[in-house]
């Protein structure tokens, strides 16, 4: 079934970005939107919404808000879950060694620098879709570079 997610390429991540795209291209999906940002520090904490009470917030966000980051809607067959398989497990040395081709083995540094997000649920992407790219004509977060 064709779904469509979230993918960020993370401050850490940006530098990769060109062989990250080359392997969202290459299992197959389509990229139907992308644009460059750099969110606020309000704007993180909406996108984190989630995560408030963890004890990583604090680092969630000062890495979110480090740099520009590169959002990007992926449409495609099961696409949350091929895209989160494509990242691999949250924690690099984890994935290091169950994941060993995925994005974050070959990319991430540890749990908070892990180069890339995904959504979490097909629910989830549509809410983290609207936030980056909104569906009012508004044009959501905005490159501030
Ligand atoms: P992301 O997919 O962007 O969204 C949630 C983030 O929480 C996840 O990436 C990780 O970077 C971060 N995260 C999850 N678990 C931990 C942890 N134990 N320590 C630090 N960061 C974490």
């Amino acid at each position: 079934k064709k779904e469509r997610t979230l993918a960020l390429i993370k401050p850490d991540g940006i530098l990769k970005m060109g062989e990250i795209i080359d392997m969202i291209l290459g299992a197959g999906l389509t990229i139907t939107k992308a644009k460059m940002v750099a969110l606020t520090r309000d704007q993180a904490m909406d996108f984190y919404i989630d995560h408030h009470a963890k004890p990583f917030l604090h680092d969630l966000v000062g890495l979110i808000i480090s740099a520009p980051i590169f959002a990007i809607e992926i449409l495609g067959d099961e696409v949350v879950s091929v895209w989160k398989k494509l990242m691999g497990p949250t924690d690099p040395s984890i994935a290091r060694s169950e994941a060993p081709n995925s994005i974050r083995a070959s990319f991430g540094t540890d749990e908070t620098k892990n180069a890339v997000h995904g959504s979490d649920s097909v629910a989830l992407a549509a809410q983290e879709l609207e936030l980056f790219f909104p569906s009012n004509g508004e044009c959501g977060p905005t490159n501030t570079a």
